[in-house]
């Protein structure tokens, strides 16, 4: 089993926003990042299902693990209120947690796994054996990210620049991170020369997390706000753009954060490549393409206002999705902890999952 905390023989590897301590799940509430640095401790689901729904943990990889926690503290809330009826009052908790949010295919897979083991479970007393599965999800995540981050860095020719868009790292997985975790390894490869990040409005997941969470680790980051990325490629500033996943459709359609298609037009336009990197559980060959893909529409006070004060004129209105799709077509690879799908198409995704 490998380690949950962090890897000291891997560079860049010291942050980590969801964890199992003391028998409760804590998490960095990312909400206050990066002026406060706060870990928040849950011990029961309703505040678990809010805390995915208001985003004190977000980025797939991180609800999902967050999720598997939660079922473990749900089970053991309903096993002590009913010993004998535990079973059949968590499974619509599952249900309520499975549809925080929408997008994040994760969430769901998580939950179904922990579904499993509930449904399957003979102990009189089930918490160890789902703490024990929750803790195997976390660290395979961690291992999915080390391994992608190898896989991705080799496809990038030594000293490039590189664009990536929203939080992929520490803070949206297990640990190390996706996108962010072939940054790190890159950066500490020397194949990544320059780093650029964008903003990502209106959450600010660029601004306010991957930059903080590339200042702990010691990388210069460079942030853009989401209108200059095209100038940038224009300059020939980057070589490849890299982004995480929400949803990866069975043809490789790949549903991320708000302003990733933009990002594949104009890369594909300059010449730029367009790397996603994405553990399997952020495929999910059931959607057979992205226009199957829930996309999340969040508050339209996101985009009107910050921090509580209203920055859009009074009487304008928004419309905030969350996520956008971008077209199998627009992008180059597909990193996964299995191996890069290069030009994704159905057939090449269903070798992928071994299907
Ligand atoms: O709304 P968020 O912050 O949860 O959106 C996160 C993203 O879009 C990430 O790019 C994605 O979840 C991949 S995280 C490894």
């Amino acid at each position: 089993m490998i380690n949950l905390k962090t890897a000291e023989n891997i560079p860049y590897d010291r942050v980590r926003a969801v964890q199992w301590e003391d028998d409760r799940l804590s998490l960095i509430d990312q909400r206050l990042l990066p002026s406060q640095t706060v870990t928040v401790a849950f011990e029961h689901l309703p505040e678990c299902i809010r805390a995915i729904r208001d985003m004190v943990v977000r980025g797939a990889p991180a609800i999902g693990i967050t999720a598997a926690y939660a079922v473990v503290l749900a089970a053991r809330d309903r096993h002590r209120a009913d010993p004998a009826g535990w079973r059949r009052a968590l499974l619509p908790d599952l249900e309520q947690l499975a549809a925080a949010r929408p997008t994040a295919v994760n969430l769901r897979w998580a939950v179904d796994r922990m579904r499993h083991i509930v449904e399957s479970a003979t102990d009189a007393d089930p918490v160890a054996r789902l703490l024990a599965e929750a803790r195997h999800i976390h660290a395979a995540d961690i291992a999915a990210n080390h391994r992608m981050g190898g896989l991705g860095m080799a496809l990038i020719e030594p000293g490039s620049g590189v664009l990536t868009h929203c939080n992929t790292g520490a803070l949206a997985t297990g640990g190390y991170g996706t996108a962010l975790g072939v940054v790190r390894a890159g950066v500490a490869a020397g194949r990544i020369g320059q780093v650029f990040a964008d903003e990502t409005r209106p959450w600010l997941q660029g601004a306010r997390l991957t930059a903080w969470e590339l200042v702990q680790e010691g990388i210069a980051v460079t942030l853009i706000v989401d209108g200059a990325a095209a100038q940038l490629m224009r300059q020939g500033r980057v070589r490849w753009v890299i982004v995480g996943a929400d949803r990866i459709a069975a043809n490789g359609d790949t549903a991320n954060k708000i302003g990733t298609y933009g990002l594949a037009v104009s890369a594909r336009y300059h010449g730029v490549k367009f790397m996603v990197v994405a553990p399997r559980s952020s495929i999910d060959m059931a959607v057979a393409s992205g226009a199957d893909i829930p996309i999340e529409s969040r508050d339209p006070a996101e985009v009107l206002s910050y921090a509580g004060t209203r920055t859009a004129a009074d009487g304008a209105h928004a419309w905030n999705p969350a996520f956008d799709v971008t077209p199998a077509e627009l992008i180059d690879a597909i990193v996964t902890e299995a191996g890069v799908v290069r030009a994704p198409t159905t057939t090449a995704m269903h070798a992928l999952m071994g299907l």
